[in-house]
């Protein structure tokens, strides 16, 4: 990993740790269970490679860093609802996420729902407050850009898919449009609010897209690798489920070799969309290196 990329996550990583402390201080009531379980989602764990997207799309257009913090800080909500439920055993029913025990484990699942909703509004008040850009329009684009990449066109849209092919026959075309909304969505997100914040036209954002498009499917591909070979300590959640469970993934239907191949040239191809920008896109190149070169 590169210097400016280790040290970048490093500190995305501190302020995104400190920013859910502050926000999510335990009350003196019933419901201190729900913060608790809140706190030992979002607090001290995962990549946070999506408030890192942000940040470095951001950059790009010289936006203020306090706003491109709450919008990767809005994000990061929805991503740690969506892995909340994700776990739960309607879903992928798993003990471990980020090195812990997964929320309804460690509480019960009551709370892990709750939790997740807790999440999810919690991420549009983030970007809605008037603090997070002083431009009504801004705000509003944002909003209308996450709430889109979560719901049935995007995250849970995806999820839907996932948790279908693990009994219909699936072939490449469809795994891809599911990864794609399940996976790649929020990423596209990321990608999109440095966009919004540093008010580009629509018309602008092609390589932008394009960029986080092959990104999105590539750090999936990723992600289904590392459940066939990586190590579960190392990534802190459980190993091997997939096949497991019977789910059709790119490794399913590619095979390894094949599938870490095309992990590879997407995030090539991924980075070839950034040529037109000069050192200002360094940290994008090295997140797109970085993703399929991860072992956790
Ligand atoms: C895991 O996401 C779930 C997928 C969308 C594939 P990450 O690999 O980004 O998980 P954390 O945030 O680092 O824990
Ligand atoms: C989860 O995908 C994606 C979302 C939570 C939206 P996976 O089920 O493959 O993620 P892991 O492998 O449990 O992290
Ligand atoms: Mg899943
Ligand atoms: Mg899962
Ligand atoms: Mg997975």
């Amino acid at each position: 990993m590169s210097d400016l990329l280790s040290l970048e996550l490093k500190r995305i990583a501190h302020e995104i740790d400190s920013r859910f402390d502050a926000l999510l201080v335990p009350p003196d009531d019933s419901r201190r269970q729900l913060y608790e379980a809140m706190r030992h989602a979002a607090i001290g764990g995962g990549k946070r490679l999506r408030p890192l997207l942000v940040s470095g799309a951001a950059r790009l257009f010289a936006v203020d860093s306090e706003c491109a913090l709450r919008a990767g800080l809005a994000v990061e909500c929805i991503h740690v609802y969506s892995l909340i439920h994700d776990d739960l055993p309607a879903m992928d029913d798993d003990d471990m996420r980020r090195g812990k025990p997964t929320v309804h484990k460690a509480f019960d699942e009551a709370t892990a729902i709750l939790a997740g909703d807790g999440f999810q509004a919690l991420a549009f008040q983030m970007l809605a407050d008037e603090e997070n850009h002083h431009d009504p329009f801004v705000r509003a684009e944002l909003v209308l850009a996450l709430a889109a990449a979560s719901g049935v066109a995007g995250m849970v849209g995806g999820q839907a898919m996932d948790m279908a092919a693990a009994v219909t026959a699936q072939d490449l075309p469809n795994v891809t449009r599911l990864q794609q909304l399940k996976t790649g969505a929020l990423i596209g997100f990321s990608v999109e609010a440095g966009a919004i914040l540093g008010r580009l036209p629509v018309e602008g954002r092609t390589r932008l897209r394009a960029y986080a498009h092959d990104l999105g499917l590539a750090f999936q591909i990723a992600d289904d690798l590392l459940d066939a070979e990586g190590d579960a300590a190392t990534m802190g959640k459980a190993a091997r489920k997939d096949e497991a469970a019977g789910k059709a993934t790119f490794v399913s239907l590619l095979g390894l070799d094949r599938a870490r191949a095309q992990a590879q040239s997407l995030s090539d191809q991924a980075i070839g969309h950034l040529a037109n920008f000069g050192r200002e896109a360094d940290l994008l190149r090295e997140i797109a290196a970085y993703t399929v070169k991860r072992d956790r």
